[in-house]
């Protein structure tokens, strides 16, 4: 769907995160929660928030795992997808802290390869999950999961591609600090999810939107392989639409 401005699309997703997490707080479960980083959803958090304080929204019943962090990165540094998703949710909303995941950027290399499989076990035990929230990067990336992901993979450790890099420059205060490696949930990750929002704003996201709305499934462009899925849906604004 294509909506005026990335203001009305982010009220719409968050309405629609709302409406799950109040149908499963009727059943007496837990709605799982696949959460992104990036600028691109903020505006969703920022909505959630406003529901909790305004319309008592709670998150107690919400359990969340997010797609990816840094590698190596330690919790409270600037950068850390921890500090971004406390920041810009958690610590505004009453989500247990025991039901919050992210992927550890501090794990010892030997370590990181049992974590992503007991990552991957623990969104099975819960069921997988309910609705997972994409932006996408320049290189096509979806997560950490760049050119070259196969549609199966796992969570796994990842080589950042430059572009990423290059995107990411800013916020490290320049490209030789912004680390090379991330832990990323796979492709095959996000598609068990059994619903996908991905969105984009900006017309900077034009050109990677018609790619991978439009364009040959590739791992070049490993969001293509979202064309797979039938319960993706891809939300943009305008500008991001613009080349479709
Ligand atoms: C990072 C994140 C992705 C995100 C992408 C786009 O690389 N790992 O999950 O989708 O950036 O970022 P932004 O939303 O800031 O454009």
């Amino acid at each position: 769907s294509v909506y005026s401005d990335e203001q009305t699309a982010s009220v719409d997703v968050a309405k629609r995160i709302a409406s799950l997490i109040i149908s499963k707080q009727e059943q007496g479960k837990q709605a799982v929660l696949g959460l992104a980083t990036g600028a691109t959803p903020v505006k969703v958090y920022k909505e959630l928030i406003r529901l909790h304080k305004e319309e008592g929204l709670s998150f107690k019943n919400v359990v969340t795992f997010n797609l990816d962090e840094y590698y190596p990165m330690k919790p409270d540094a600037d950068q850390s997808y921890v500090r971004f998703m406390n920041e810009n949710l958690f610590s505004h909303i009453d989500i247990a802290p025991e039901n919050i995941n992210i992927p550890n950027g501090e794990l010892a290399r030997e370590d990181i390869e049992d974590f992503c499989l007991k990552y991957e076990q623990k969104i099975s035990g819960f069921g997988g999950i309910d609705l997972q929230l994409l932006g996408i990067g320049r290189t096509g990336h979806i997560g950490f999961n760049e050119p070259g992901s196969a549609p199966n993979s796992g969570t796994r450790l990842v080589t950042l591609d430059d572009l990423t890099r290059r995107d990411a420059s800013r916020d490290f205060g320049g490209v030789a600090n912004v680390p090379t490696k991330a832990i990323t949930m796979g492709i095959g990750t996000i598609f068990k999810a059994k619903e996908i929002i991905l969105m984009a704003w900006n017309e900077k996201k034009a050109s990677i939107v018609k790619k991978a709305v439009e364009g040959e499934l590739s791992s070049d462009v490993p969001a293509t392989f979202l064309q797979l899925s039938p319960n993706v849906e891809f939300i943009l604004d305008q500008d991001a639409a613009l080349s479709l």
